[in-house]
């Protein structure tokens, strides 16, 4: 297969996890006999900085010719991002409009603990039992993060309004989404909301349980948010399956789930619209930790693999990829942020370490 695919490698610990990212892709071609064209865009506070843009005209247009996008994550520390003006910054600024130019309504971010992995998670071995594996499914081109943002100037009357709307396509497609993930999967689908309260969140439940309908044979739960949280601590297995959530709820429980298994390190994403999906970590750029050779390239790979999933179609690369990952660990070694006191018998990797011993696993099975 002959495709063209962006890389915008980001900032902080964004270029050394892609690095490894594109080395597990590379790998990939090669045993498939798969021809990409690599085309690398700046995008972030970088960006900002080099090209005057988080989210510069160049690497528009090469996204826009590209079949797909990896994505690394963005922002730099506090004195970087305190010289970039509000709207240049790389949330509002490149995030947000990367995800509205291809409508990526639909985030997956799987949360995935296998039952070998279960000491990487803060939670009991009783509470993990089987272990976890759950599809978050995440609103992510609606909802509050796009109303309009209003900040009174007026001194005595000073407010701040952010306004939050949802029409029914916007619910009814992602809903769609969900319920066809979790077909696919044999599973439950888990609907989160806060009917209690918000009135979008009451027109978000309406309009998924009249999804639910034409999928009687998938078992549905409705559960507040606010409820969710606490049962992902304590029952979070009561969850495996797909979890469907709002644009603002999705970002909270999602950093939750990475708490749950272990580190944010643990978590991949694909952002799927209706004509192109784009790749990327759920988690931030550690600044603090980046040009060390020490950050998780977990996020980054796993992306990877669900831009051959999920973007290219081609499940079988997704799935070689995933057995490399996991085969990592199953071998008895680690990344730094997954180094607790229990954990000190194990070796911990680079990240260019982690990145080679994936490759290696990957090649190791040709036939
Ligand atoms: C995420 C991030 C983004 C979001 C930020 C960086 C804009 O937290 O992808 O979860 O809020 O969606
Ligand atoms: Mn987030």
């Amino acid at each position: 297969m002959k495709k063209t695919i962006a890389i915008l490698e980001g900032d902080g610990i964004g270029p050394e996890i892609m690095r490894e990212a594109v080395k597990v892709l590379k790998a990939v071609m090669d045993k498939y006999g798969h021809t990409f064209d690599l085309i690398y865009a700046p995008f972030g506070a970088s960006a900002y900085f080099s090209d005057g843009s988080p989210f510069p005209e160049k690497t528009k247009r090469i996204c826009d010719e590209a079949h797909a996008i990896a994505k690394g994550p963005v922002g730099l520390a506090v004195e970087e991002m305190d010289q970039i003006p509000q709207e240049h910054r790389p949330e509002l600024g490149a995030i947000l409009p990367l995800r509205k130019r291809y409508d990526t309504f639909a985030n997956f971010r799987p949360v995935r603990l296998p039952v070998g992995l279960k000491s990487f998670s803060p939670l009991k071995d009783e509470v993990i039992g089987e272990g976890i594996d759950i599809l978050m499914i995440r609103e992510l081109v609606g909802g509050i993060y796009f109303g309009d943002k209003v900040e009174g100037a007026a001194t005595e009357m000073k407010f701040a309004r952010d306004d939050c709307i949802y029409k029914a396509g916007d619910v009814r497609r992602v809903a769609i989404v969900a319920f066809e993930e979790a077909r696919k999967r044999g599973a439950k689908l888990t609907n989160i909301h806060k009917a209690n309260v918000l009135a979008t969140s009451r027109f978000w439940r309406e309009i998924v349980e009249a999804v639910a309908v034409d999928y009687p044979d998938i078992p549905y739960q409705s559960v507040l948010v606010d409820n969710a949280a606490f049962q992902l601590v304590v029952n979070p297995t009561r969850f495996n399956g797909v979890m469907l959530l709002e644009n603002m709820q999705g970002d909270i429980l999602t950093d939750q789930a990475g708490g749950i298994i272990g580190s944010l390190g643990l978590m991949p994403s694909a952002c799927m619209g209706p004509e192109k999906g784009y790749v990327e970590p759920a988690h931030g750029s550690a600044p603090d930790i980046a040009g060390k050779n020490v950050a998780n390239p977990y996020s980054m790979i796993g992306s990877i693999a669900m831009l051959f999933e999920e973007c290219l179609a081609l499940p079988e690369e997704a799935a070689d990829i995933w057995n490399g990952i996991f085969e990592v660990f199953e071998d008895g070694f680690i990344t730094s942020d997954l180094l607790v006191p229990w954990h000190r018998e194990k070796k911990v990797l680079t990240t260019s370490e982690f990145g080679d011993r994936v490759v290696q696993n990957i090649l190791a099975t040709i036939a």
